[in-house]
């Protein structure tokens, strides 16, 4: 079932279009990172789709309900930059937005203690927010998106700012909280995606550049990549940097010693750089033959900024 249906969705900042006509589906019980470099637009999207900005035209359905506006009961939404009020404690603040929430004090009470457990913060619960860990306020930031306990969790580069512990606990915390709840989260860095995720959106310049399962989207960018590195001498050097005409290279990545070419067929790419460097007498130092990744589509779609 489909939790969220977005149709060309669009905001403009004046002249500046940030998002440019987005278009995608978000399934119930997915872990679905929106991946993009800098500037991508993935801040203004998750803020429209958490209803905090103001779309300038598209659609946004949620759970299937034509005609709802206003969705946000049913929504987790941790921003990019949280900011607490460091005098509280932590199991005060979580009662405090649970209180926001519309929730009875019955219900307060046991909630903010369920969701500070899931977390790891139970031990640390009435201790001031000022003195946590950047990992501990992040895992407080989730406890705030849970306490309500919403159908999807929105988050905004989660991992992004910390170090690589802090990383590792909310890593392990998505990981747990995605068999719950569905997640859709933004970040940079496509190895998060990889480590928890089932589908990526990769967004760049206010587009989607491409979306899909991460095993399909790795079938589809897989494609023959040979790799060819030569010691540092004129002849080879001239011999490495011919290669981008050859008539099976499809593109061809020459940077002064190391050639990356991705080719047609394999099998006979190889045979003829063999052929080629051994009749030459090239002082080859690597040469590598296999398929390239995702990383590389992703890699790609970010230098195309
Ligand atoms: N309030 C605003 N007014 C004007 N321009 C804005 C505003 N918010 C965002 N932008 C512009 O929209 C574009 C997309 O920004 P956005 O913050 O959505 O990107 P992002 O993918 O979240 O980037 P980052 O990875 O740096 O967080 C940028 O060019 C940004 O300068
Ligand atoms: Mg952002």
């Amino acid at each position: 079932m489909s939790l969220l249906q977005v149709t060309d969705l669009k905001k403009n900042f004046g002249k500046e279009n940030a998002v440019r006509g987005l278009t995608f589906q978000l399934e119930q019980g997915k872990c679905v990172a929106l991946l993009g470099p800098n500037g991508a637009g993935k801040t203004t999207t998750l803020r429209m789709l958490a209803g905090l900005l103001e779309p300038s035209s598209g659609g946004i359905i949620f759970n299937e309900q034509q005609g709802v506006t206003d969705y946000r009961k049913w929504l987790g939404y941790l921003p990019q930059n949280p900011t607490f009020y460091g005098w509280m404690s932590g199991q005060e603040y979580i009662r405090f937005v649970a209180g926001l929430s519309g929730m009875e004090q019955k219900e307060i009470g046991r909630r903010t203690e369920a969701v500070l457990e899931k977390v790891g913060l139970q031990d640390a619960a009435k201790r001031r927010i000022s003195g946590y860990s950047g990992g501990m306020k992040q895992r407080l930031g989730f406890a705030q998106a849970l306490v309500h306990e919403p159908k999807l969790l929105i988050l905004d580069e989660p991992v992004s700012a910390l170090d690589p512990i802090g990383r590792r606990e909310v890593i392990n915390l998505l990981r747990e909280i995605r068999q719950e709840t569905t997640v859709l989260f933004s970040t940079h860095v496509l190895h998060d995606a990889e480590e928890i995720c089932d589908d990526i959106l990769v967004m760049a310049k206010g587009r989607l550049a491409e979306q899909g399962s991460l095993s399909s989207l790795r079938e589809k960018h897989r494609q023959p990549l040979v790799i060819v590195q030569v010691e540092r001498e004129r002849d080879a050097l001239t011999w490495l940097d011919s290669l981008k005409s050859k008539p099976y290279v499809i593109l061809a990545d020459i940077k002064a010693d190391i050639a990356e070419l991705t080719v047609h067929d394999l099998g006979s790419a190889r045979d003829d750089l063999m052929r080629e460097a051994t009749e030459k007498r090239i002082p080859l130092v690597r040469f590598e033959a296999g398929s390239s990744s995702l990383e590389d589509m992703f890699v790609k779609v970010v230098s195309e900024q």
